[in-house]
């Protein structure tokens, strides 16, 4: 039969996947919930997923958006999040945070549709958050909107914050440590930050990992005890000698100079860190798309 679809580099491919990065990085550059929203009804019309807009966050005068899409397919009862926050803030355009991740996960979401049944047994639900800046606001409102019988269809989050820092390094969240004293993180954590270890590993890409502290949108799902993990290349943090050494890039300045300010344009990102990001953010939710059964370790 024909072989399965595949939406990520293998091992040993190179490049983009489809043109991917290249395509989509500029689609959410000032953040409007809009401009997802049109590509994913043109991506819905194609089939594979349905779309579900929600002004469901309000902070202070202002309301904010999450766009929620899932596939058709996939059990309802065990879904993958998928999720990356739309915002930025107001001093600075947001291409690196977060455009990089909202672009990883609709160049995702856009290729889903061409996957087969046994490929997605479990429904994906991508998420674009709103307000994460102002507190993990819309990822805070959609996560208490749910009872707990929703919740508990929730199989695990996965989020993508700052994904092409231009000083970056390619780090895991550190899900089987919490970061957040006499915590313990929900068990299944460490098995998603072994993933995306797994998948840098086959590639013989560097990889590193970041305090599971909850300063992004998974936040809210790992309170209510809900699977969590992803990937980020550094914010306001200092670039280690050793760092610099894996990754190349400057030791002792800012992973990415630009963050939370007005540089934080097109140039600011390293297009081929984020390439390679792109390609995990696929790998990895189409990984738990076919399965959410553990791995090892
Ligand atoms: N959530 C932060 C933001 O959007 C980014 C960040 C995450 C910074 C983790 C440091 C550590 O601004
Ligand atoms: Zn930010
Ligand atoms: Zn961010
Ligand atoms: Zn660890």
């Amino acid at each position: 039969g024909a072989a399965a679809a595949v939406i990520y580099n293998k091992p040993g491919e190179k490049g983009p996947v489809n043109g991917t990065v290249e395509k989509v990085a500029p689609i959410p550059v000032v953040g409007p919930s809009y401009r997802v929203g049109s590509e994913l009804a043109k991506a819905a019309k194609k089939g594979g997923l349905s779309l579900r807009v929600r002004t469901d966050a309000v902070h202070g005068k202002r309301s904010a958006s999450n766009v929620i899409a899932d596939t058709r397919r996939g059990r309802a009862g065990n879904v993958v999040v998928a999720g990356a926050h739309l915002d930025s803030v107001p001093a600075g355009p947001g291409i690196n945070d977060n455009a990089t991740g909202a672009a990883a996960l609709l160049a995702v979401a856009e290729k889903i549709g061409k996957l087969g049944a046994k490929d997605v047994r479990n429904r994906v639900r991508f998420a674009w958050w709103g307000a994460e800046e102002e507190g993990l606001v819309g990822s805070t409102h959609y996560v208490k909107s749910l009872g707990a019988a929703a919740r508990g269809r929730i199989a695990l989050d996965l989020n993508f914050d700052m994904l092409g820092s231009p000083n970056g390094t390619r780090a895991v969240y550190d899900g089987d440590h919490s970061a957040r004293l006499g915590t313990v993180p929900p068990a299944g954590s460490g098995a998603i930050e072994k993933t995306f270890r797994d998948y840098f590993a086959g590639r013989r890409l560097p990889v590193t990992q970041t305090p599971f502290d909850g300063r992004s949108d998974y936040g809210p799902f790992v309170a209510k005890g809900i699977p969590s993990g992803g990937i980020e290349t550094g914010a306001e943090g200092v670039k280690t000698a050793a760092e610099a050494k894996a990754y190349g890039g400057k030791a002792g300045k800012a992973y990415d100079p630009c963050y939370h300010a007005k540089c934080d344009r097109m140039r600011n990102v390293d297009l081929k860190l984020l390439d390679t990001n792109v390609d995990a953010v696929a790998y990895v939710t189409q990984r738990f798309a076919a399965s959410t059964l553990p791995v090892n370790g």
